[in-house]
């Protein structure tokens, strides 16, 4: 085992620091900037019906649902295809309404989750079309499936999920750029731009990756808190979500995300000298509205780590600790304000004493209701 865990204390951090590359793989022979196309066979055959779909419904659960929630932004802006983000879940018992215009598309790492396949023979009876994400090979879901794109993130042995994460998010971004292409929702200009620059994407994470430092100091002072509150908006709302989630998976600390706006309709209530929130404030249509919730966070004496843009003066005034990221374009910067948020749980999981490669009472795969 500690042969496999190739130097590293656990899998976690070994997968953690393993993403320049699994990302790397993912994209790798899909994704062609040099020639200004991507080609994915799946998508190749069923194109007509990603074009035609009256809409796409992602059903996952955990993590792989949160990369759902990314790819609704993606999709819908550069596909311009209605999204809805389902909990497989909550969707295979409500008699969902599903047509032969629906593609489902299922994300799951494992491919063995119980719910998520069960809500895909549901959509499948009525006679939606299912494309499969994911990352094992031959597993149950990829097998339900009418099409499918594969992770390539390599066996993931931490329970909780980090670079499968991050390659379903960067496989669902091809698929949507490619459906956006396909449809003339992305201009050729517009597409050959945001390909070169999720080509640069790898190289980013790794850069990404040198704030673990940084990380590490953080968690020495949060490490014996009993909350967490994650914020963020847009593309980075989703992350909030799954970096409350590792939180809490890993260090049994509770956590909370939330989209930002949402604030002050409850969470803003517990906010005290005691709360540290983590706030993804990247640049973007709503970066001012994001700083006045820091303000008001620090009205109150919550303690802020925030996530920013490489060189943020603005928010360097304000906040107790600054984590910047590398510029890339709005939509893939999850792929990269995710990695400070992974180290941070996994630094305080650490220091709690925690058992971070194989957390109580949880699974890897969820086989059973
Ligand atoms: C379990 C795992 C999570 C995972 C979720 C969905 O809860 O602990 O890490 O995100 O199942 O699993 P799947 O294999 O379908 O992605």
């Amino acid at each position: 085992e500690e042969i496999e865990k190739g130097g590293y204390d656990h899998f976690m951090l070994k997968e953690i620091f393993e993403q320049p590359r699994s990302i790397r793989d993912t994209l790798r022979g899909r994704l062609l900037p040099d020639e200004g196309i991507i080609s994915m066979s799946g998508v190749k055959e069923y194109g007509a019906k990603f074009e035609n779909a009256s809409r796409i419904l992602f059903v996952a659960c955990g993590t792989s649902w949160h990369a759902g929630l990314v790819a609704e932004y993606m999709f819908e802006e550069f596909a311009r295809i209605p999204v809805e983000v389902e909990y497989a879940s909550e969707f295979r018992y409500r008699n969902p309404i599903i047509t032969e215009d629906d593609v489902v598309i299922a994300i799951s790492q494992s491919g063995e989750t119980a719910d998520t396949l069960a809500a895909i023979e549901l959509a499948k009876k009525k006679g939606a079309t299912i494309f499969g994400i994911c990352n094992v090979v031959g597993s149950s879901i990829a097998r339900a499936s009418h099409a499918g794109a594969y992770t390539h993130a390599g066996p993931e042995i931490g329970v909780a999920s980090t670079k499968a994460f991050t390659a379903q998010v960067a496989v669902l971004a091809l698929i949507a750029l490619e459906i956006g292409r396909r449809k003339g929702a992305l201009t050729e200009s517009r597409f050959r731009s945001l390909i070169s620059e999720l080509d640069q994407i790898p190289k980013k994470v790794e850069q990404m990756l040198e704030s673990e430092d940084m990380t590490v100091s953080i968690a020495e002072m949060y490490k014996d808190v009993s909350n967490f509150l994650y914020l963020g908006r847009g593309y980075n709302f989703p992350v909030a979500l799954e970096g409350a989630l590792k939180l809490k998976e890993i260090s049994y600390i509770h956590a909370e995300g939330y989209p930002a706006a949402e604030m002050k309709h409850g969470p803003i209530a517990l906010i005290d000298e005691n709360m540290p929130v983590v706030v993804i404030a990247t640049k973007n249509g709503q970066y001012e509205k994001v700083v006045s919730n820091i303000q008001e966070i620090k009205a109150r004496n919550g303690k802020i780590i925030a996530v920013v843009n490489e060189g943020d003066e603005t928010i360097r005034e304000m906040a107790d600790h600054v984590i910047e990221i590398p510029d890339t374009d709005e939509a893939f910067t999850p792929l990269i304000t995710t990695i400070p948020l992974q180290l941070l749980s996994y630094h305080i999981a650490v220091m709690r004493g925690c058992n971070v490669d194989q957390p109580r009472n949880l699974a890897k795969s969820v086989t059973v209701e």
